[in-house]
């Protein structure tokens, strides 16, 4: 039986394995791309439900924001790998993200329009802020783009 501390090292090392594999493809999209589109879908859905004062639809949808998919490990730690002393503020961009559509499913259940549109627009900020701030950089290194847009 090995002390814990060993698996640990196991386990760094294998994700740093992957990591080094898995750069060898450099152009295969991140899992992060497809919890992005998904993001970019829930924030129409919840437009619309402005739109239509379905706070239901509103209600039933920002949790899908908050609570978002996270990428597999393994491309996790190509991502902190790559952030390195900035990974602090990537995430605190996403526990902002987070907040902001708690905030807006709040609103929702309040019946609260005009909560729901403050909220909306600190949501989008903060996804701005991290894309303003952090997606060219990730793109041109996982992609190899100088163009962020796809
Ligand atoms: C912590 C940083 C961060 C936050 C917060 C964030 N994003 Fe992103 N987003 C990224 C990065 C990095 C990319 C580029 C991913 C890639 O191309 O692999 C991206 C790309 C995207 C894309 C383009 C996906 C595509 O088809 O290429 C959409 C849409 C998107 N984000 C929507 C959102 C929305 C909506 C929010 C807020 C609710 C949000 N993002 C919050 C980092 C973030």
């Amino acid at each position: 039986m090995k002390p814990p501390h060993n698996l640990v090292l196991n386990f760094v090392a294998s994700a740093w394995l992957l990591f080094t594999m898995t750069g060898v493809h450099a152009a295969e999209p991140l899992v992060l791309q497809n919890v992005m589109k998904d993001l970019g879908k829930n924030m129409q859905t919840i437009t619309d439900g402005v739109s239509r004062e379905d706070w239901e639809l509103v209600e039933k949808t920002a949790p899908l924001i908050a609570d978002h998919p996270q990428p597999p490990m393994s491309e996790k730690m190509r991502i902190m790998g790559f952030m390195g002393s900035n990974m602090g503020k990537f995430k605190a961009y996403d526990g902002e993200t987070h907040d902001q559509a708690l905030a807006i499913g709040k609103a929702a259940r309040a019946k609260d329009g005009q909560g729901i549109i403050l909220s909306f627009q600190k949501l989008q900020t903060s996804c701005y802020n991290c894309h303003s701030e952090f997606r060219k950089p990730i793109v041109e290194h996982f992609y190899g783009k100088k163009d962020a847009a796809q």
